[in-house]
């Protein structure tokens, strides 16, 4: 065949397209400029802890510039042993159980990588965080996608049955979730991992919104009986810290899937950043009064946000984890989500992230949108002043 018949391009690469959100982000600048108010993206505006960015600076002024040792420094993952010790009380051996990658999103794929073989299936819940299904794709996996049902967001049980069988390898879970806000309780925990040890397959599960809880309790997965051997834990510095530019996230694994991890994280991008992950070590020993401060903020953003989003017409509940808020716009005469997402970016200055792009099936999401609240107060009232411009 001659060449230029050939399409130059993997069918793998073709099989998705250019992240929603990262568009929104572009169109928020493209129709306001420095006006438009970005609550699309999920990244703070607001700065880093003093003290970790000294730690940072620091580690740079004393040269620890080159790489690190590739699955991550030996100070870091000691931090991420003891901090997970003492948040949960699970025992990890840092020297086989962690992998340091660069922030969750290369955890996540590279765990994957490690873990599917083509023709494996991976079990994903909806609405999910967009990565999940290129994530699968490119490791070669079948997503069986099983939709939470509102309100709440219930799992249902028997459909989530359905969803496992002799083909599946892994189910991912991201709890405190983005974008529903759902925090997965014990019991659905619990018979995630009943499903996990009966269909002898893994647990891969996505903890970046590990401390973000106003609502229930962030129970961690390898901590539940029977599933330390099967769970994938997986968190990083982004969310936690609020240092999403940093690029640093980790797994945690029984020594077999970790040596496996830590192949593919090796070839994929050598290693994490080394002077942040020794800020990575200030940020990990950070003193309780820090997580309960960082939970009392967003507790008021999130209480802030979501009562004006109700008052102006939206519908949404108050999420119980995250940093995110999905809202029914039934009241303002659009039946479609990406059309309103444009005239929110357009006419009112708002970017947020169409509902349709967290579902396989977008009908589902076509009456959603997603605002993230991960910013300033002034950003946020800002974004309510705009906003009371859909009545004008
Ligand atoms: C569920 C979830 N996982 C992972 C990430 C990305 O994490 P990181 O910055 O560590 O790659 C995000 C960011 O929005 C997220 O929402």
């Amino acid at each position: 065949m001659a060449r230029s018949m050939r399409s130059l391009v993997s069918e793998r690469s073709e099989r998705f397209t250019e992240s929603v959100i990262r568009e929104m982000t572009r169109l928020c600048l493209l129709y306001q400029g420095e006006r438009g108010i970005n609550l699309a993206q999920g990244f703070p505006d607001f700065p880093a802890p003093a003290a970790v960015k000294d730690a940072a600076c620091a580690a740079i002024q004393n040269d620890v510039n080159q790489y690190a040792i590739t699955w991550g420094a030996k100070a870091f993952r000691d931090a991420v042993a003891a901090k997970t010790k003492r948040f949960y009380g699970v025992d990890v051996d840092p020297e086989r159980e962690v992998t340091v990658c660069c922030g969750a999103t290369e955890t996540m794929l590279s765990a994957l990588l490690a873990v599917v073989n083509p023709g494996d299936e991976v079990v994903i819940l909806a609405p999910y965080y967009e990565n999940y299904w290129p994530d699968s794709v490119l490791a070669g996996a079948t997503p069986r996608f099983v939709t939470l049902h509102e309100p709440g967001w219930r799992l249902d049980p028997d459909e989530l049955r359905a969803a496992f069988g002799p083909r599946t390898k892994a189910i991912v879970l991201n709890t405190p979730n983005n974008p529903s806000g759902k925090v997965f309780s014990r019991a659905e925990l619990e018979l995630i991992a009943s499903l996990c040890q009966e269909f002898d397959c893994l647990a891969i599960t996505d903890e970046i919104y590990e401390h973000l809880v106003y609502d229930g309790e962030h129970v961690p997965m390898l901590g539940l009986p029977g599933m330390r051997e099967r769970t994938i834990a997986i968190s990083g510095l982004s969310k936690s810290y609020s240092v999403t530019g940093w690029r640093v996230g980790y797994a945690i694994a029984a020594p077999p899937l970790t040596d496996a991890i830590r192949k593919v994280h090796d070839f994929v991008t050598v290693g994490a950043p080394a002077p942040l992950q020794e800020a990575g070590v200030v940020a990990l020993g950070l003193p309780d009064g820090y997580y309960s401060e960082l939970v009392r903020q967003y507790r008021e953003r999130r209480d802030f946000l979501v009562a004006h989003l109700q008052r102006l017409g939206f519908g949404c509940e108050p999420p119980a984890g995250a940093y995110y808020v999905m809202c029914d716009f039934d009241r303002f005469g659009f039946d479609d989500d990406v059309a309103f997402a444009h005239f929110l970016v357009k006419e009112i200055g708002v970017a947020v992230v169409p509902g349709s792009s967290f579902y396989p099936n977008p009908t589902l999401g076509r009456r959603k949108v997603r605002f993230s609240f991960c910013k300033r107060m002034e950003t946020l009232r800002r974004a309510v002043e705009l906003l009371e411009g859909i009545h004008r």
